[in-house]
Protein backbone atom coordinates (compact mmCIF):
# COMPACT_ATOMS: atom_id res chain seq x y z
CA UNK A 1 0.00 0.00 0.00
CA UNK A 2 1.30 3.33 -1.12
CA UNK A 3 1.84 5.81 2.00
CA UNK A 4 2.03 9.22 1.38
CA UNK A 5 4.28 11.71 3.71
CA UNK A 6 2.94 14.75 4.56
CA UNK A 7 4.19 17.56 6.61
CA UNK A 8 1.35 19.23 8.50
CA UNK A 9 1.92 23.12 9.03
CA UNK A 10 -1.26 24.16 10.74
CA UNK A 11 0.22 27.47 11.29
CA UNK A 12 -1.86 30.18 13.70
CA UNK A 13 -5.33 30.86 14.43
CA UNK A 14 -8.11 28.69 12.89
CA UNK A 15 -5.56 27.25 10.83
CA UNK A 16 -4.75 24.33 13.64
CA UNK A 17 -8.59 24.12 13.27
CA UNK A 18 -8.89 23.19 9.99
CA UNK A 19 -5.88 21.28 9.46
CA UNK A 20 -6.87 19.10 12.05
CA UNK A 21 -10.27 18.86 10.19
CA UNK A 22 -8.67 17.70 6.80
CA UNK A 23 -6.31 15.24 8.19
CA UNK A 24 -9.26 13.89 9.79
CA UNK A 25 -11.06 13.65 6.38
CA UNK A 26 -7.54 12.70 4.49
CA UNK A 27 -7.72 9.73 6.79
CA UNK A 28 -11.32 9.04 6.17
CA UNK A 29 -11.00 9.26 2.56
CA UNK A 30 -7.65 6.98 2.72
CA UNK A 31 -9.58 4.12 4.69
CA UNK A 32 -12.29 4.48 2.23
CA UNK A 33 -10.17 3.66 -0.74
CA UNK A 34 -7.96 0.99 0.96
CA UNK A 35 -4.76 1.71 -1.75
CA UNK A 36 -2.76 4.18 0.13
CA UNK A 37 -2.39 5.82 3.30
CA UNK A 38 -1.10 9.24 4.72
CA UNK A 39 1.54 9.60 7.30
CA UNK A 40 1.21 13.38 8.87
CA UNK A 41 4.61 15.03 10.69
CA UNK A 42 3.65 18.05 12.75
CA UNK A 43 5.41 20.94 13.04
CA UNK A 44 3.94 23.76 15.13
CA UNK A 45 6.13 26.61 13.22
CA UNK A 46 4.11 30.13 13.46
CA UNK A 47 3.74 32.65 15.76
CA UNK A 48 3.65 30.97 18.65
CA UNK A 49 6.67 29.35 17.99
CA UNK A 50 8.19 33.18 16.64
CA UNK A 51 7.33 34.18 20.31
CA UNK A 52 8.85 31.33 21.94
CA UNK A 53 12.22 30.96 19.72
CA UNK A 54 12.49 34.53 17.94
CA UNK A 55 12.36 33.01 14.28
CA UNK A 56 9.18 31.14 12.60
CA UNK A 57 10.59 27.74 11.92
CA UNK A 58 13.83 26.51 13.11
CA UNK A 59 17.28 27.29 11.11
CA UNK A 60 16.81 23.50 9.57
CA UNK A 61 13.04 23.91 8.48
CA UNK A 62 13.46 23.11 5.22
CA UNK A 63 15.96 20.63 5.58
CA UNK A 64 13.19 18.86 7.56
CA UNK A 65 10.06 18.96 5.21
CA UNK A 66 12.24 18.52 2.22
CA UNK A 67 11.89 14.96 1.18
CA UNK A 68 8.16 15.05 2.45
CA UNK A 69 5.42 14.21 -0.39
CA UNK A 70 3.44 17.37 0.04
CA UNK A 71 2.90 20.18 2.54
CA UNK A 72 -0.52 20.70 4.08
CA UNK A 73 -0.30 24.34 5.64
CA UNK A 74 -2.72 26.23 7.76
CA UNK A 75 -2.35 29.81 7.92
CA UNK A 76 0.05 32.27 8.89
CA UNK A 77 -0.64 35.58 10.84
CA UNK A 78 -0.96 37.26 14.44
CA UNK A 79 -2.15 40.19 16.15
CA UNK A 80 0.92 41.34 18.05
CA UNK A 81 3.57 40.08 15.33
CA UNK A 82 4.31 42.19 12.36
CA UNK A 83 2.93 40.68 9.13
CA UNK A 84 5.97 40.80 6.90
CA UNK A 85 7.90 38.68 9.60
CA UNK A 86 4.98 35.91 9.90
CA UNK A 87 4.84 35.89 6.07
CA UNK A 88 8.34 36.13 5.25
CA UNK A 89 9.25 33.90 7.84
CA UNK A 90 7.45 31.16 7.15
CA UNK A 91 4.93 31.19 4.09
CA UNK A 92 7.36 32.77 1.71
CA UNK A 93 10.00 30.87 3.64
CA UNK A 94 8.60 27.54 2.36
CA UNK A 95 7.31 28.82 -1.25
CA UNK A 96 10.33 30.60 -2.79
CA UNK A 97 13.49 28.15 -2.02
CA UNK A 98 10.83 25.49 -3.12
CA UNK A 99 10.70 26.89 -6.13
CA UNK A 100 6.69 27.01 -5.89
CA UNK A 101 6.12 29.20 -8.67
CA UNK A 102 2.71 27.80 -9.46
CA UNK A 103 0.14 29.00 -6.90
CA UNK A 104 -3.16 27.49 -8.50
CA UNK A 105 -6.70 29.08 -7.44
CA UNK A 106 -9.32 27.28 -8.99
CA UNK A 107 -12.84 29.30 -8.09
CA UNK A 108 -16.66 27.80 -8.57
CA UNK A 109 -19.82 28.44 -7.22
CA UNK A 110 -19.89 25.02 -4.96
CA UNK A 111 -23.61 23.98 -4.95
CA UNK A 112 -26.06 25.18 -2.13
CA UNK A 113 -23.72 28.38 -1.81
CA UNK A 114 -25.15 31.44 -3.46
CA UNK A 115 -22.89 34.06 -5.35
CA UNK A 116 -23.47 37.52 -4.44
CA UNK A 117 -23.79 38.17 -8.03
CA UNK A 118 -27.33 38.26 -8.68
CA UNK A 119 -27.10 36.36 -12.19
CA UNK A 120 -24.81 33.80 -11.44
CA UNK A 121 -26.47 30.53 -10.11
CA UNK A 122 -23.09 28.22 -10.64
CA UNK A 123 -21.70 27.38 -14.08
CA UNK A 124 -21.23 30.53 -15.03
CA UNK A 125 -18.65 31.23 -12.25
CA UNK A 126 -15.84 28.05 -12.81
CA UNK A 127 -12.36 29.72 -13.31
CA UNK A 128 -8.89 28.79 -12.18
CA UNK A 129 -6.37 31.54 -11.55
CA UNK A 130 -2.95 30.66 -12.26
CA UNK A 131 -0.53 33.21 -9.68
CA UNK A 132 2.79 33.72 -10.52
CA UNK A 133 4.20 32.76 -7.05
CA UNK A 134 7.97 33.34 -6.85
CA UNK A 135 8.75 36.97 -8.37
CA UNK A 136 6.87 40.28 -9.44
CA UNK A 137 6.27 42.85 -6.41
CA UNK A 138 7.41 39.89 -4.08
CA UNK A 139 10.37 38.99 -5.26
CA UNK A 140 12.14 40.83 -1.84
CA UNK A 141 13.91 43.17 -3.82
CA UNK A 142 14.25 46.51 -2.43
CA UNK A 143 15.15 48.46 0.71
CA UNK A 144 14.90 51.47 2.95
CA UNK A 145 17.55 54.30 3.88
CA UNK A 146 17.79 57.49 5.61
CA UNK A 147 14.90 55.91 8.08
CA UNK A 148 12.45 58.50 10.01
CA UNK A 149 14.37 61.96 7.89
CA UNK A 150 12.53 63.67 5.70
CA UNK A 151 14.79 62.12 2.83
CA UNK A 152 13.90 58.28 3.62
CA UNK A 153 13.44 56.47 0.54
CA UNK A 154 11.62 52.95 1.01
CA UNK A 155 11.22 50.56 -2.67
CA UNK A 156 9.88 47.44 -3.36
CA UNK A 157 11.23 46.41 -6.72
CA UNK A 158 9.20 44.33 -8.89
CA UNK A 159 11.44 41.71 -10.56
CA UNK A 160 10.38 39.76 -13.74
CA UNK A 161 12.62 37.32 -15.54
CA UNK A 162 11.89 35.69 -18.74
CA UNK A 163 12.61 32.46 -17.40
CA UNK A 164 9.84 33.00 -14.21
CA UNK A 165 7.32 34.95 -16.82
CA UNK A 166 7.86 32.43 -19.14
CA UNK A 167 7.65 29.09 -17.58
CA UNK A 168 4.43 30.57 -15.59
CA UNK A 169 2.91 31.25 -18.54
CA UNK A 170 3.47 27.82 -20.23
CA UNK A 171 2.15 26.38 -16.75
CA UNK A 172 -1.13 28.29 -17.60
CA UNK A 173 -1.39 27.32 -20.37
CA UNK A 174 -0.83 23.52 -20.12
CA UNK A 175 -3.62 23.79 -17.44
CA UNK A 176 -6.32 25.77 -19.82
CA UNK A 177 -5.81 22.82 -22.39
CA UNK A 178 -6.59 20.79 -19.76
CA UNK A 179 -9.87 22.00 -18.66
CA UNK A 180 -12.99 21.49 -21.11
CA UNK A 181 -13.23 25.33 -22.42
CA UNK A 182 -9.74 25.41 -23.47
CA UNK A 183 -10.03 29.11 -22.56
CA UNK A 184 -7.04 31.29 -21.29
CA UNK A 185 -7.26 34.68 -20.02
CA UNK A 186 -3.61 36.66 -19.98
CA UNK A 187 -4.10 39.13 -17.19
CA UNK A 188 -1.34 41.91 -17.01
CA UNK A 189 -0.90 46.19 -16.82
CA UNK A 190 0.88 47.05 -19.48
CA UNK A 191 -0.58 50.07 -20.70
CA UNK A 192 1.11 51.59 -17.79
CA UNK A 193 3.77 49.23 -16.84
CA UNK A 194 6.03 49.76 -19.96
CA UNK A 195 8.77 47.53 -19.32
CA UNK A 196 7.97 43.74 -17.55
CA UNK A 197 4.34 44.01 -18.58
CA UNK A 198 4.86 44.56 -22.06
CA UNK A 199 7.85 41.51 -22.22
CA UNK A 200 4.65 39.31 -20.18
CA UNK A 201 2.14 40.12 -23.16
CA UNK A 202 5.69 39.30 -25.83
CA UNK A 203 6.45 36.50 -23.73
CA UNK A 204 2.43 35.24 -23.66
CA UNK A 205 2.54 35.45 -27.82
CA UNK A 206 5.72 33.80 -28.11
CA UNK A 207 3.93 30.21 -25.94
CA UNK A 208 0.95 30.72 -27.15
CA UNK A 209 1.73 29.25 -30.63
CA UNK A 210 2.99 25.70 -29.20
CA UNK A 211 -1.05 25.85 -28.12
CA UNK A 212 -2.87 26.63 -31.21
CA UNK A 213 -6.07 24.69 -29.69
CA UNK A 214 -6.32 27.23 -26.46
CA UNK A 215 -8.28 30.47 -27.16
CA UNK A 216 -6.47 33.48 -25.57
CA UNK A 217 -6.66 37.00 -24.77
CA UNK A 218 -5.10 39.76 -22.79
CA UNK A 219 -6.78 42.03 -20.10
CA UNK A 220 -5.41 44.96 -18.25
CA UNK A 221 -6.07 44.04 -14.60
CA UNK A 222 -8.76 47.33 -13.76
CA UNK A 223 -11.08 46.24 -16.48
CA UNK A 224 -10.40 42.24 -15.53
CA UNK A 225 -11.91 43.03 -12.17
CA UNK A 226 -15.20 44.49 -13.94
CA UNK A 227 -15.16 41.66 -16.79
CA UNK A 228 -14.77 39.21 -13.15
CA UNK A 229 -18.44 40.52 -12.09
CA UNK A 230 -19.68 41.94 -15.23
CA UNK A 231 -19.07 38.70 -17.67
CA UNK A 232 -18.06 36.31 -15.20
CA UNK A 233 -18.79 33.05 -17.80
CA UNK A 234 -16.73 34.62 -20.25
CA UNK A 235 -13.46 33.58 -18.53
CA UNK A 236 -12.16 29.99 -17.52
CA UNK A 237 -8.33 30.00 -16.70
CA UNK A 238 -6.70 33.36 -15.82
CA UNK A 239 -3.00 33.80 -15.38
CA UNK A 240 -1.32 37.04 -13.82
CA UNK A 241 0.96 38.06 -11.82
CA UNK A 242 2.20 37.64 -8.06
CA UNK A 243 0.53 40.74 -6.93
CA UNK A 244 -2.39 41.27 -9.36
CA UNK A 245 -3.24 37.49 -8.89
CA UNK A 246 -3.50 37.93 -5.63
CA UNK A 247 -5.71 40.74 -5.59
CA UNK A 248 -7.64 39.04 -8.21
CA UNK A 249 -8.12 35.74 -7.02
CA UNK A 250 -10.08 37.77 -2.97
CA UNK A 251 -12.56 39.17 -5.26
CA UNK A 252 -12.71 35.61 -7.19
CA UNK A 253 -13.42 33.95 -3.40
CA UNK A 254 -15.91 36.66 -2.35
CA UNK A 255 -17.60 36.16 -5.67
CA UNK A 256 -17.89 32.46 -5.68
CA UNK A 257 -19.73 33.03 -2.18
CA UNK A 258 -17.10 32.93 0.94
CA UNK A 259 -13.06 32.91 1.80
CA UNK A 260 -13.77 30.36 3.65
CA UNK A 261 -13.80 27.88 0.49
CA UNK A 262 -11.40 28.93 -1.09
CA UNK A 263 -8.25 27.21 -1.60
CA UNK A 264 -5.19 27.24 -3.10
CA UNK A 265 -1.96 25.53 -4.20
CA UNK A 266 2.12 26.59 -4.52
CA UNK A 267 3.22 23.96 -7.36
CA UNK A 268 6.77 23.10 -7.73
CA UNK A 269 5.81 21.39 -11.31
CA UNK A 270 9.13 19.62 -11.67
CA UNK A 271 9.07 18.36 -8.55
CA UNK A 272 12.13 18.94 -7.23
CA UNK A 273 10.70 20.45 -3.67
CA UNK A 274 7.31 19.30 -2.25
CA UNK A 275 3.99 21.89 -2.97
CA UNK A 276 2.07 23.27 0.00
CA UNK A 277 -1.41 23.04 0.01
CA UNK A 278 -3.61 25.81 1.68
CA UNK A 279 -7.03 27.47 2.45
CA UNK A 280 -6.20 30.95 1.03
CA UNK A 281 -8.42 32.49 4.16
CA UNK A 282 -5.84 33.53 6.98
CA UNK A 283 -5.47 33.00 10.37
CA UNK A 284 -8.94 34.44 11.60
CA UNK A 285 -7.86 35.41 15.18
CA UNK A 286 -11.70 36.55 15.72
CA UNK A 287 -13.07 33.32 15.28
CA UNK A 288 -10.36 31.33 16.80
CA UNK A 289 -11.24 28.82 19.03
CA UNK A 290 -14.73 29.34 18.62
CA UNK A 291 -15.22 26.07 16.46
CA UNK A 292 -17.08 27.86 13.69
CA UNK A 293 -13.99 28.31 11.18
CA UNK A 294 -15.02 26.79 7.86
CA UNK A 295 -13.00 23.75 6.93
CA UNK A 296 -14.27 23.75 3.03
CA UNK A 297 -11.26 25.87 1.75
CA UNK A 298 -8.94 23.36 3.40
CA UNK A 299 -10.75 20.14 2.06
CA UNK A 300 -10.89 21.23 -1.42
CA UNK A 301 -7.07 22.17 -1.31
CA UNK A 302 -6.41 18.65 -0.36
CA UNK A 303 -8.38 17.72 -3.67
CA UNK A 304 -5.82 20.02 -5.23
CA UNK A 305 -3.22 18.26 -2.99
CA UNK A 306 -4.22 14.13 -4.25
CA UNK A 307 -4.19 15.26 -8.16
CA UNK A 308 -1.00 16.27 -7.79
CA UNK A 309 0.08 13.10 -5.65
CA UNK A 310 -1.71 11.34 -8.21
CA UNK A 311 -4.82 9.92 -6.95
CA UNK A 312 -7.50 11.85 -9.11
CA UNK A 313 -10.06 8.98 -8.30
CA UNK A 314 -9.78 10.55 -4.16
CA UNK A 315 -9.88 13.86 -5.42
CA UNK A 316 -13.31 13.54 -7.13
CA UNK A 317 -14.85 11.63 -4.21
CA UNK A 318 -13.35 14.44 -2.15
CA UNK A 319 -14.96 16.94 -3.95
CA UNK A 320 -18.41 14.87 -4.37
CA UNK A 321 -18.26 14.72 -0.33
CA UNK A 322 -17.75 18.42 0.18
CA UNK A 323 -20.70 19.09 -2.79
CA UNK A 324 -22.89 17.09 -1.17
CA UNK A 325 -22.02 18.80 2.17
CA UNK A 326 -22.93 22.40 0.57
CA UNK A 327 -25.31 21.72 -0.48
CA UNK A 328 -27.34 21.32 2.70
CA UNK A 329 -27.55 25.12 4.07
CA UNK A 330 -28.08 22.98 7.74
CA UNK A 331 -24.39 22.32 7.55
CA UNK A 332 -23.18 26.04 6.78
CA UNK A 333 -20.81 27.63 9.02
CA UNK A 334 -21.57 31.38 10.22
CA UNK A 335 -19.29 32.69 7.25
CA UNK A 336 -21.78 31.26 4.88
CA UNK A 337 -24.66 32.71 6.49
CA UNK A 338 -24.88 29.46 8.62
CA UNK A 339 -24.91 27.99 12.16
CA UNK A 340 -23.11 25.10 11.46
CA UNK A 341 -19.51 24.49 13.51
CA UNK A 342 -16.37 23.17 12.19
CA UNK A 343 -17.24 19.92 13.73
CA UNK A 344 -20.33 19.23 11.80
CA UNK A 345 -18.77 20.04 8.57
CA UNK A 346 -15.96 17.78 9.02
CA UNK A 347 -18.01 14.85 10.43
CA UNK A 348 -20.73 15.22 7.36
CA UNK A 349 -17.92 15.37 5.15
CA UNK A 350 -16.57 12.17 6.63
CA UNK A 351 -19.77 10.61 6.05
CA UNK A 352 -20.50 11.51 2.87
CA UNK A 353 -17.35 9.93 2.14
CA UNK A 354 -17.93 6.99 3.54
CA UNK A 355 -21.71 6.58 1.52
CA UNK A 356 -20.19 7.60 -1.60
CA UNK A 357 -20.37 4.63 -3.90
CA UNK A 358 -19.10 6.13 -7.25
C1 LIG B 1 -2.71 35.11 -0.15
C2 LIG B 1 -2.50 36.03 0.99
C3 LIG B 1 -1.04 36.30 1.23
C4 LIG B 1 -0.42 36.89 0.01
C5 LIG B 1 -0.85 37.19 2.46
C6 LIG B 1 -1.28 36.50 3.72
C7 LIG B 1 0.53 37.73 2.56
O1 LIG B 1 -3.19 37.21 0.79
O2 LIG B 1 -2.26 33.96 -0.09
O3 LIG B 1 -3.34 35.50 -1.13
O4 LIG B 1 -0.54 38.06 -0.28
O5 LIG B 1 0.23 36.14 -0.71
MG1 LIG C 1 -4.32 37.22 -0.93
Amino acid sequence: MKQYRIAAIPGDGIGKEVIAAGIEVLNALAGRNGQFGFSFDHFDWGSDYYKAHGVMMPEDGRERIRDHDAIYFGAVGAPDVPDHITLWGLRLAICQPFDQYANVRPTRVLPGITSPLRHVSGPELDWVIVRENSEGEYSGVGGRVHRGLPEEVATDVSMMTRTGVARIIRYAFELARARPRKLLTVVTKSNAQRHAMVMWDEIAAEVARDFPDVTWDKMLVDAMTMRMVMKPGSLDTIVATNLHADILSDLAAALAGSLGIAPTANINPERRFPSMFEPIHGSAFDITGKGIANPVGTFWTACQMLEHLGEPAAAARLMRAVERVTADPTLHTPDLGGQATTRQVTDAVIAAIQGDNE
